[in-house]
Formats: C-alpha cells, structure tokens, sequence
C-alpha cells in the first residue's frame, strides 16, 4: 500500500506553524547532522545547484548556506513552505513532489533529503531514490537520513494537532539495498543512537551516496 500524499501534505499543512517554531534551531542539538552537512558541502567542492528534498520549513537549508552551498527547498507542503519563505527570505523554496521531480536528468550536483522519506512505504522509497539519481549529475552527492527499524507507528496527534499518518522505519540492509540496485556507489551508511530529550528515541542514519560517472 502507498502512503497517500494528500495525508502528508495534509499533516504538515496542519502543523506548519508549530513545526516550523519547534524545530528552527534543531541543528544546534545535533552534533552529527553538522558533521554530515559539513561534508556534504566539501564532497561538492563547490558545484550546483544543490537541492534540499522534503525541506520542512528549510532549517537544513538554511543550515547549508551558512556553509557556503547556495541550497533551495521543495516540499509537497504549500503551508510549510510558506513558513519557510519567512524564515529564510533569501533561499528559494519550490513547492514539488520527490516522487515526481520536474528536473531534467543529470542537472543536479547535490541533493539533501532529511527525514523526506519517513511517510513513504518501500515502493516509493525506491521511486525516491530512483528519481533522485535520474536527476543527478556523474558524480554527484546524495545525502540522506532516515529512522532504522523495522513497521511503523501511527500518529493521531503531533505538536498538539489532530492528525493521522504513519511513520515508517527502515532496515540499514533495505535501504543499502536499494541505493545500491539503483546504481549509486560509495554508499556509506553512520548510524548514531536517539540524541535524549531533543528528538523521537529512534535509531537514526546518514546515507552518503553517489551517482558514477558512467
Ligand atoms: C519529517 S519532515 C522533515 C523536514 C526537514 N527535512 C527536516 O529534517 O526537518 C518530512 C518533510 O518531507 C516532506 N515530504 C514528504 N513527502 C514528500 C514528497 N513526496 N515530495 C516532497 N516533499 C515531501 C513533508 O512535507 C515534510 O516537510
């Protein structure tokens, strides 16, 4: 079964605010997120464009240009997008569907995509990731993070509003798996526990991964 994306866009057009307050500042807890977007931004030596997938109200992406990659936002969320256009009046943010990317193949040198993917069944996982190499150029870098597990749980309420949507966990194998069926090498996987009291007590992981040159 896929999960709908009218549901998705309907939680977060329905937490949009709340999110965008509760988790503005969320890099400055996450020592591993700066790690990875640190090198994220090396590994591109300075290439574009550069897109942040699944964007939320654009922290990462706001993040990346304090690194010095000129980064844009899309999202399905046209109310989280607007929280983020206020937020970061500078960055451009795109409403668009990762499942479905209006890019043309091989123009993109870096795509980040935190969490994006934690609402999508297997299926779509693969079509994610399917999309993002068609898009991305020979050697360009995909950084990716994900909740490691296996199921989902339901939520019927978050930050103090009525909603109904699953969050899914993943197995590292599946999704190594999958990257790797769909081309990409030098696939790293860092794996870290839950930071207490700033996050959901799952497991995380950070994806390296890149397209080859042929
Ligand atoms: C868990 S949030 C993560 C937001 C942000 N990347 C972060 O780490 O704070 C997932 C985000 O992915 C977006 N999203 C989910 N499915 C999407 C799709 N098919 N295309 C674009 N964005 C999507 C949601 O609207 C939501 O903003």
């Amino acid at each position: 079964m896929k999960q709908n994306l009218k549901a998705i866009t309907h939680m977060y057009d329905t937490v949009a605010r709340e999110w965008a307050v509760q988790f503005a500042a969320e890099h400055q807890h996450k020592a591993k997120d700066r790690e990875v977007l640190l090198r994220f931004s090396e590994d591109l030596q300075g290439r574009q464009p550069v897109w942040d997938l699944g964007c939320g109200p654009g922290a990462t992406t706001a993040y990346l240009k304090k690194l010095g990659v000129e980064a844009s936002g899309l999202d399905l969320s046209a109310k989280i997008l607007e929280q983020a256009r206020n937020a970061h009046p500078g960055i451009l943010f795109q409403q668009g569907d990762m499942l479905k990317l209006g890019f043309s193949d091989a123009t993109i040198a870096g795509i980040v995509a935190f969490y994006a993917i934690v609402h999508f069944r297997e299926q779509q996982v693969e079509t994610a990731f399917q999309e993002i190499f068609r898009v991305l150029e020979a050697k360009g870098v995909f950084l990716c993070s994900f909740h490691i597990g296996e199921g989902s749980i339901h939520l019927d309420e978050f930050l103090g509003k009525k909603v109904d949507i699953e969050v899914i966990f993943f197995p590292v194998a599946f999704i190594h798996r999958c990257l790797k069926d769909i081309g990409f090498r030098q696939i790293e996987i860092i794996e870290r526990e839950p930071y207490p009291g700033v996050e959901y007590q799952s497991r995380r992981a950070y994806v390296f991964a890149t397209k080859p040159s042929r």
